[in-house]
Order: C-alpha cells, then sequence, then structure tokens
C-alpha cells in the first residue's frame, strides 16, 4: 500500500482538477459562451456553485494536507519517532471525507443538470426548462426547442459533463486516500519490510 509519498501525487493531481472545476463552473454563468442579459437566464444548477465551492474550494484543504504528508509515511510513525506522523495521517482521512463531499457535491449537481437540461427560451418566448429526463440527449428535434442563448445545449452539456467526469476522479482519489491514511494510521505493516528500508512497499 502507498503511503506519503502517494498521497503528495494524489495531492497533486487534486489541485488542477480543483481549478479547472471553478473554471468550469464560471464559464457556466455565460451560457453559450456570452454575457447573460438577466441572471434569471442561467440555469439554477449553474448558481448551486457545484464546480467552485464543492469541487473546487473545498478541494483546496484536502490537496494541500495530502501534499504534506510526503515525510509522514508509516515508516516514520512504526519505528522508533514520535507517532505525530500517525496523528498526520489519521486526520487525512477527516481532510479525504471533506474532498470526498465536496466533490460528489459536484457530482451530484452536475448529474442533475445533464437530466434535467439548460434553461433556455423556447419558440413561445417563455424562459423554461423545456426538457425532461435527458429526453433532448441525442434527439435534435426536441433540441430545436431551445431558441436562445443559442448553443445553449452543447456549453452547458460540455461543461457539466467535465464537471462530472472531475469531481468523479476527485471522489475517488479522496477515496484513495482515505484508504491509505488508514492504513497509516493503523501501521499493519510497518514491522515487515517497510520500516527497514528506504519507504513504503
Ligand atoms: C424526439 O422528440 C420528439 C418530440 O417529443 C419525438 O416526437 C420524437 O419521437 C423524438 N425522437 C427520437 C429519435 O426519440
Amino acid at each position: 500500500m502507498c503511503s506519503g509519498g502517494c498521497a503528495k501525487c494524489l495531492g497533486i493531481s487534486l489541485l488542477p482538477l480543483a481549478v479547472l472545476c471553478v473554471l468550469a463552473n464560471i464559464l457556466l454563468f455565460f451560457p453559450g459562451g456570452k454575457v447573460a442579459e438577466d441572471s434569471t437566464h442561467i440555469s439554477d444548477e449553474v448558481w448551486y456553485f457545484g464546480g467552485i465551492l464543492g469541487a473546487g474550494v473545498l478541494m483546496i484543504f484536502p490537496a494541500l494536507v495530502f501534499l504534506g504528508l510526503k515525510n509522514n509515511d508509516c515508516c516514520g510513525c512504526c519505528g522508533n519517532k514520535s507517532c505525530g506522523e500517525r496523528f498526520a495521517m489519521f486526520s487525512s482521512i477527516i481532510f479525504a471525507a471533506i474532498g470526498f463531499v465536496g466533490a460528489g457535491y459536484c457530482f451530484i449537481i452536475s448529474a442533475i443538470a445533464i437530466n434535467k437540461g439548460p434553461k433556455c427560451q423556447n419558440q413561445s418566448g417563455n424562459w423554461t426548462y423545456p426538457f425532461n429526463n435527458g429526453d433532448y440527449l441525442g434527439n435534435s428535434t426536441l433540441q430545436q426547442e431551445c431558441v436562445n442563448p443559442k448553443d445553449i445545449i452543447p456549453w452547458n452539456l460540455t461543461l457539466f459533463l467535465l464537471l462530472l467526469l472531475m469531481s468523479g476522479v476527485q471522489a475517488v482519489l479522496c477515496a484513495i486516500q482515505a484508504i491509505n491514511g488508514l492504513m497509516g494510521t493503523l501501521c499493519g505493516r510497518c514491522k515487515s519490510g517497510c520500516c527497514g528500508g528506504d519507504g513504503p512497499v
């Protein structure tokens, strides 16, 4: 099982994903790539800040904590020195849980947004959600129901899909670190192998 060094590479992967999620969420505030005439024209799911808060800001803390675990692998704690490193691995479980919740929030919001479809102006001129349960996906006849903003369907679909994928990866990485932190806390394997030499098995 990996340990501190592994946590570091998890942290390094989480940071750019968090930045990209924030960017994707910001782009969603510009339906079809344009400034909205009215903030009520933007889909509700964009205002839930899944990418900015969930997969973005909330992910900064776990990512930084994981980055700092580099020198706290399980060998350090089960060897002869202090068990402060053990506590560090334990606290990383809590941060992994925070990250998992943030990423999970973004994941769920994105899935709902894709299923529901964007808010747009229909052929009668009203601003509504013309679609139900993803029926617009792959039905170009139905997609013509959205008249304005232009390209709102591919715009929202692409960005929410990216958010879905990136927050899904973040959730998996946080789950890995939760297991990793648990192993590091319990120090199950330290007596054999990894404590003898230069690092984790
Ligand atoms: C697309 O939606 C229209 C309108 O609801 C429906 O009549 C048509 O059967 C759908 N086409 C496909 C391929 O599902």
